[in-house]
């Protein structure tokens, strides 16, 4: 059975400034009377959240990364995704399996193959129709130079160990983003993320609209 709720991920390099509009988000839908998921990953669970904690702070190789991340996921997409999306709610992701794309694929160069096996084995979902996957139904990715992003970095609080890395790693990061996008266009809603903060709202708030999911 498909379900009724609807399930949008967040997507952007770090420093593309996502997390404010997330919110935004979420109240607008509040304001409409739909009942609001709102999550994160790596995380989102107890369980994910403890993942979380490694991931972002301990070195270890891409391969390790990445099954830690799609660990985290598949308890995520268990224990809270799909109970809430059979609920009927809005989900609201901070990033989901994209950012795995971008920077365990494009960021770290781990293989796309792998990653693709990954993507199809822990999110095949029981009650969705053979062959699909429980993938997001749209995903608002933020775009923003690599530089650009650096800079909204810079002197920020103390950064964790992606957002220590080089802007040669973002700029990879940026074009595994981009190849997701052109691999699943309809899916995508890309977003110019220099703007201002109040166009940038504009962008999003439009792109949920465009779907009929919000007046
Ligand atoms: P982020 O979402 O930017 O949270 P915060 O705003 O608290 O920094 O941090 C999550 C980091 O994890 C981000 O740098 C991207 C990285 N990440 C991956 O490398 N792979 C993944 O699959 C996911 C979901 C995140």
């Amino acid at each position: 059975m498909a379900s009724q709720g609807l399930f949008i991920s967040f997507e952007g390099i770090d420093g593309a400034g996502k997390s404010t509009h997330i919110d935004a988000l979420a109240q607008a839908f509040r304001a409409q009377g739909r009942a609001v998921t709102l999550t994160r990953e790596p995380g989102g669970t107890p369980l994910a959240e403890k993942l979380r904690v490694l991931v972002l702070n301990d070195a270890m190789d891409a391969m390790t990364e990445a099954l830690l991340v799609f660990a985290a996921r598949r308890d995520h997409l268990q224990q809270l995704i799909e109970p809430a999306l059979a609920r009927g709610d809005v989900v609201l992701c901070d990033r989901f399996t994209d950012a795995t794309f971008a920077y365990q694929g494009g960021g770290r160069g781990f293989n796309l193959e792998t990653l693709s096996f990954l993507e199809r084995t822990v999110q095949s979902v029981q009650g969705l129709e053979p062959d699909l996957i429980r993938n997001p139904d749209l995903t608002v990715w933020f775009d923003l130079a690599a530089e650009i992003a650096a800079q909204r970095l810079a002197g920020a609080r103390s950064p964790d160990k992606f957002e220590a890395e080089p802007v040669e790693f973002f700029r990879r990061v940026s074009d595994g983003y981009r190849q997701r996008m052109t691999a699943c266009p309809q899916r995508f809603a890309r977003i110019e993320a220099h703007q201002t903060r109040e166009a940038v709202w504009h962008d999003v708030l439009h792109a949920v609209q465009a779907k009929g999911w919000l007046a």
